[in-house]
């Protein structure tokens, strides 16, 4: 059983940690204001354009507007697309869980944040994806069936090892449903993956006390030949 109580403080690189959410705030405010306004003008502009005849003396200049507008939204496509993704591959995981928050951002009144241990290491790309699965459907569980006031994630990048622990301070996986916990898709599925890359789970759980999932992958396998500089 994994003590819930209280969510270790939280660690790693706060200024990175600020950095990554600033930029992601800023890629979704630019595609829900500029990049959305800009699409939409330049559809009503292309309605417009196709209802002027051939001949309009304003034709010519509206459809250097529209070409300007269309050039203005590929633009900005590319800016939002390069303040997500260039966060530095190290951030990858990171990034992509507070994503999955995102998802259940209605949720309000749960708590949610996502610790740092460790210098962040890119991940092998197939390993990469293992990963992000198996700790997205802990996330997603916690998410929907907790009922919990706190969600953490943490990943820790050791010297030999990475570690992603999802926990939760909610109701507990139901006794009854222990017995047979791989026979749920989610559960089984994590429990597949994580034996495809040689990678280690844990799942504690205690009634009311909360859930915490716990995956363990060996270095070699999650960075490859990589040589961690991290002491
Ligand atoms: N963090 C959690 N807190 C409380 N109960 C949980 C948690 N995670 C899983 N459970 C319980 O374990 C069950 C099995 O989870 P699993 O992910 O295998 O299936 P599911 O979420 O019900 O369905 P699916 O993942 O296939 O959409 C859940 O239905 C839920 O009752
Ligand atoms: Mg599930």
């Amino acid at each position: 059983m994994a003590p819930m109580y209280p969510f270790p403080e939280q660690s790693g690189h706060p200024g990175q940690r600020i950095l990554l959410a600033e930029r992601i705030r800023i890629a979704q405010e630019l595609h829900d204001t500029l990049l959305q306004g800009l699409i939409s003008a330049s559809m009503q502009l292309q309605v417009a354009l196709e209802s002027l005849p051939l001949d309009s003396p304003p034709k010519p200049p509206l459809t250097r507007i529209l070409q300007l507008l269309k050039q203005a939204i590929e633009e900005s496509r590319n800016a939002v697309l390069r303040l997500r993704s260039s966060s530095g591959e190290n951030l990858g995981l990171e990034h992509a869980f507070s994503e999955v928050n995102q998802e259940f951002d209605f949720q309000q009144q749960i708590a949610f944040r996502i610790v740092v241990v460790g210098r962040p290491r890119t991940l092998r790309g197939a390993v990469h994806e293992h990963v992000y699965l198996i700790g997205r459907e802990a996330l997603i569980n916690a998410f929907r069936h907790a009922d919990a006031k706190n969600i953490e994630v943490e990943l820790e990048y050791a010297p030999r090892r990475l570690r992603v622990a999802v926990r939760d301070d909610g109701r507990g996986i139901d006794k009854r449903l222990q017995a047979e916990l791989y026979k749920h898709w989610g559960l089984l599925g994590m429990r597949e993956r994580s034996e495809k890359i040689g990678a280690k789970l844990r799942i504690w759980s205690r009634h009311m006390a909360g859930t915490e999932v716990e995956l363990s992958v060996p270095g070699r396998v999650a960075f490859g030949g990589e040589r961690s500089s991290a002491a």
